[in-house]
């Protein structure tokens, strides 16, 4: 049955380029779910933009002596380009410098404001009087409490990733000039979050437990044991949005308190350019709302922004957060800082046209249940080994055949043997198995299972021989490849959230819009084929090529010489 999902991903921080592991945490997983729901037949839409407020740009331009505005103009244009190239389905891309944005936030703060949802706190907070400026976030830097790391920003380790308050740091110290700071009284809106301890406890650790991701459940426990304390909203800085009240002059939200309005504002953006109310998709029971995140986001996305959905009352909550575990790379941590990163731009360039190659290595490996190693071994050994030996092989000894034996005319078929009927039934029940993985957001084993269907047409290949018996019993060599046309076109399907560039290009071959059926995943059933005997196929084309050993011993000397 047709149901309407709202399908977020974390917007980036505008301060760099994409990297392979943002794709593989959170985008590919979105965007192979969002696909997925749409060519079911569901009313999908699928919503992210750049997250262009927050200390990390403020500090970027800094450091370049550029405007935080000419920082996100740059990364925002090169981000949005990396996820066109590589096929992110995203209905709406925005950014949280829109006038859309600035309102939604200013109204939601409002709301929450008018209502009581927040407390005024003035307290002292550390002050860099060099720069004369406070010193919240990641302009403080000092130890963390928690692992003793001595880096952590002022709100949140990146060794241990807790977030915690810039006063809980230990020697801390100013990330600009290097200063001890001095301490200085400033006023600040606190969301209540401990009035919502009761509320997100029944329907976090009850509701939820049985279908959130461990890792997501674990940490949502293990805030609400601690117990939740409120939390400013507010900061004393010059970029982000105004917060909206007199008293409050001078001051901006908080990144984290805008920027997961961004999803609702971006979809109000995608509303107005196509005419379309954005209300359903956000205040509609029915409606399932899905957050793709990084594990380093859970606590924003599961604790503080569904306490502010539920303040302002009108909103619905997340159905599901299924946030995923980290990407490494050759063994270590990715880190913009030491440029320890495979970043979109370059892949491209030095792999162009190989966009799916990525996708599928980051699905087949995706760090879904625990941190998980990225290497050019690996990419190598999944693109020749699988991508090129069995599904492009597979599709192109079809199609090749077809040509050779039909002049690329699909033939009529002959009445189907056991053989025949075993491998299309094995092929059906991959099929179903895809649909319960990808509704458990389950993708590696999803895509594994996407490529057993091209194992099961190759060894079918291999065990009837039609190259061998074309002479002795051409009519059994029809139906054989009118099996191997079938199973194709069915990989041409079920490829597409995995693979999009290389579903178009099957459906191309095998002619997709000259059938009698429509080439839909609901036509997708036991007894129908999608093919058309009579119809003409187009030429065989190479769907992947080799990666020679070269290609990946000059990726892995370029990363050890960036550092
Ligand atoms: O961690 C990050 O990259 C954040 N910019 C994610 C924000 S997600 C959402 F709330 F907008
Ligand atoms: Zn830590």
């Amino acid at each position: 049955m047709s149901k309407t999902y709202t399908i977020t991903a974390a917007l980036p921080y505008t301060n760099g380029p994409i990297h392979i592991g943002h794709l593989s945490g959170v985008y590919i997983p979105a965007d192979i779910y969002a696909r997925f729901l749409r060519i079911t037949g569901n009313d999908v839409i699928y919503i992210c933009g750049s997250d262009e407020h927050g200390v990390p740009i403020t500090i970027k331009a800094k450091n370049e002596n550029k405007t935080p505005q000419e920082i996100v103009d740059r990364y925002h244009k090169n981000i949005k380009e990396s996820f066109e190239e590589f096929g992110i389905s995203f209905d709406n891309y925005s950014r949280t410098s829109e006038k859309i944005h600035h309102k939604t936030a200013s109204d939601f703060f409002l709301k929450l404001y008018n209502n009581g949802s927040f407390k005024e706190i003035t307290s002292e907070q550390y002050y860099d009087k060099e720069e004369n400026q406070f010193l919240p976030d990641r302009f403080l830097i000092g130890t963390c409490p928690k692992c003793g790391f001595e880096e952590s920003y002022g709100d949140q380790c990146e060794k241990c990733g807790t977030s915690h308050n810039s006063s809980d740091l230990i020697n801390p110290k100013s990330s600009i000039t290097g200063n001890v700071p001095s301490l200085k009284s400033t006023k600040h809106w606190f969301l209540k979050l401990d009035s919502f301890q009761e509320f997100l406890k029944k329907w976090i650790l009850e509701e939820n437990k049985n279908f959130w991701k461990p890792n997501v459940y674990g940490q949502c426990k293990s805030w609400l044991d601690d117990g939740l304390k409120p939390r400013a909203v507010t900061r004393d800085l010059d970029w982000g949005v105004p917060v909206p009240i007199n008293e409050a002059i001078g001051k901006v939200l908080y990144v984290w308190f805008d920027a997961p309005i961004g999803y609702i504002s971006s979809t109000i953006e995608w509303a107005k350019k196509n005419n379309k109310s954005w209300e359903k998709y956000w205040k509609d029971e029915k409606t399932e709302l899905v957050h793709f995140i990084g594990k380093d986001n859970i606590v924003f996305h599961c604790i503080i922004f569904p306490s502010m959905l539920k303040a302002h009352g009108d909103y619905i909550l997340p159905k599901n957060v299924p946030a995923n575990e980290f990407l490494n790379l050759e063994g270590s941590k990715i880190s913009t800082s030491k440029n320890w990163a495979v970043w979109l731009p370059d892949y491209l360039k030095d792999f162009p046209e190989k966009q799916d190659v990525l996708r599928y290595v980051l699905t087949i490996n995706a760090p879904e249940n625990k941190d998980n190693d990225f290497t050019w071994k690996d990419f190598q050994n999944r693109n020749n080994g699988e991508l090129v030996a069995i599904l492009g092989n597979f599709i192109n000894r079809v199609v090749v055949l077809t040509k050779k034996y039909y002049d690329s005319v699909i033939p009529n078929p002959n009445e189907l043997n056991d053989v025949d009927n075993e491998v299309i039934v094995s092929v059906y029940e991959s099929v179903k198995k895809i649909e319960n993985l990808v509704s458990q957001f389950k993708f590696r084993d999803a895509c594994a299972e996407f490529i057993n269907i091209a194992r099961f047409g190759n060894k079918y290949l291999a065990d009837e021989e039609p190259w061998k018996i074309i002479k002795v019993d051409p009519e059994r060599v029809k139906t054989i490849l009118f099996v191997g046309l079938h199973i194709s076109s069915i990989l041409s399907i079920v490829s597409e959230p995995f693979l999009p560039f290389t579903s178009k290009k099957i459906k191309f071959i095998l002619n997709s819009h000259d059938h009698s059926s429509k080439w839909t995943w609901e036509n997708l059933v036991n007894d129908k084929f999608l093919i058309t005997e009579g119809v003409t196929i187009n030429e065989p084309e190479l769907l992947f090529t080799r990666i020679e050993d070269s290609e990946i011993e000059y990726q892995i000397d370029k990363l050890k010489n960036n550092n």
